[in-house]
């Protein structure tokens, strides 16, 4: 595992917030047509940018030479966990939160409570990371996300070996459910969390509406709405887009997207995913190299990421992101790393790094880019599984200049 400064003392540095999830252990009956609301507390490591950029492509490289079920996800900087029980009454583990992967599992860190709706199912489980992998015991039991959503049943993993999980306790598997094809033993594939809550009724369609503030704003916070989204958060309408046909981005939350820098078009439409368990934007290097040469970035030895100087952020020029015809502005500030945080990725303080990386493929490999946390926390996304889409829409820090 690699070395990581306490998370309480790395956010009294960094003066931010860490919420966490209070949940009632007493579920109580609710509509099933009202959405609800997981809120998420972001939490930051320190391992350097360069594992990061490592952990992120290893997870995108295992998905293009088609190992499926690829999750890599923990070795980040930046990541959003959830506090979910399992168990009545429940015993609560904290678990990141994964649209690139679709078991649910916990026993990392910290030993399963076994109560008397625990059953073993009898399965091994065992999930392929970019660099790793866990195994474990398939049991199912009850799981709750937060007293609104409690369900009974859910199939999870019970790891029993397990590498980088950096202190979480697990998993909570966003993805679709055909990622968990073949990872059980005795089953056929497993019943996700989202698709339990719709077949027991909790919640009136297969939605998931995610927001994620950036981790440099003053609220460090996010949320999982599932059964729709909060419009709340939203400042426009809700754009959809369906899930893309090219494989291997069709098996996961996969889309068709075209980028352009300023007006200069650097990747054509092509295929990739959108994955809360990938830190930066990763793009095919050809598109890669266009950008840096529009940027004028260096490749930084320390960080792995682009460096810009201050005169070339003053000429920046914004990424747009074309996605189902519609088009969403990534701004000059969205495109940096939060400078307050330069010194949890080995970076100078003053120090200027772009978030935009290579996958280190060439285009057309059916998964061209992975728009991650630093494009969600700027656009509120729908995973709509009910209808095979995903949406966007814009938020209060869309154009902020948090970073
Ligand atoms: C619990 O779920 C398993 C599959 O995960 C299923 O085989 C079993 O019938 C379910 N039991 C109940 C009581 O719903
Ligand atoms: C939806 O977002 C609003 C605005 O941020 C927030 O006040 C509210 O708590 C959220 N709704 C739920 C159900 O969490």
């Amino acid at each position: 595992m690699a070395p990581s400064i306490s998370l309480s003392s790395l956010l009294a540095l960094l003066a931010l917030a860490f919420f966490s999830l209070s949940a009632s252990a007493l579920p109580h009956p609710r509509t099933a047509s009202s959405p609800a609301t997981l809120k998420l507390a972001v939490r930051i490591n320190s391992y350097g940018t360069r594992n990061i950029v490592a952990a992120d492509r290893a997870r995108i490289q295992a998905r293009q030479t088609g190992s499926s079920s690829s999750i890599s996800v923990t070795n980040d900087v930046m990541l959003y966990t959830a506090d979910i029980g399992v168990g009545n009454p429940p015993t609560y583990y904290t678990v990141l939160v994964d649209t690139g992967s679709s078991n649910t599992w916990i026993g990392a860190n910290k030993a399963y409570e076994k109560t008397a709706t625990s059953h073993d199912t009898g399965g091994i489980f065992c999930v392929a990371y970019g660099s790793g992998n866990v195994i474990g015991e398939e049991y199912t039991d009850t799981v709750t996300l937060n007293s609104d959503l409690v369900i009974d049943n859910q199939s999870i993993g019970i790891a029993f070996e397990y590498s980088g999980m950096n202190g979480l306790n697990g998993i909570l598997g966003l993805g679709p459910v055909d990622l968990t094809l073949g990872t059980v033993s005795n089953t056929y594939q497993v019943a996700t969390v989202t698709d339990n809550l719709y077949k027991q009724g909790t919640i009136g369609s297969e939605v998931l509406g995610v927001f994620f503030a950036p981790a440099s704003s003053s609220d460090s916070s996010g949320e999982l709405t599932f059964g729709g989204y909060n419009a709340s958060k939203i400042t426009g309408d809700v754009s959809y887009v369906p899930i893309t046909s090219t494989s291997p981005a069709s098996g996961y939350w996969g889309i068709d997207q075209s980028i352009s820098y300023g007006s200069t078009l650097i990747l054509d439409e092509t295929a990739g995913i959108v994955d809360t368990g990938t830190t930066l934007i990763y793009i095919a290097s050809d598109a890669f190299n266009k950008y840096q040469s529009a940027t004028g970035g260096t490749l930084d030895e320390a960080t792995d990421l682009l460096k810009i100087s201050s005169d070339q952020y003053d000429q920046l020029s914004s990424l747009y992101f074309t996605i189902g015809g519609v088009t969403y502005e990534l701004t000059p500030n969205a495109q940096i790393w939060p400078r307050s945080l330069n010194s949890a990725i080995g970076g100078t303080t003053d120090g200027i790094y772009l978030i935009v990386s290579s996958t280190g493929s060439s285009s057309g490999s059916g998964d061209d880019f992975t728009n991650g946390y630093c494009f969600l926390e700027r656009f509120y996304s729908v995973f709509d599984t009910a209808n095979s889409q995903l949406g966007f829409a814009t938020t209060q820090y869309t154009y902020a200049t948090t970073n």
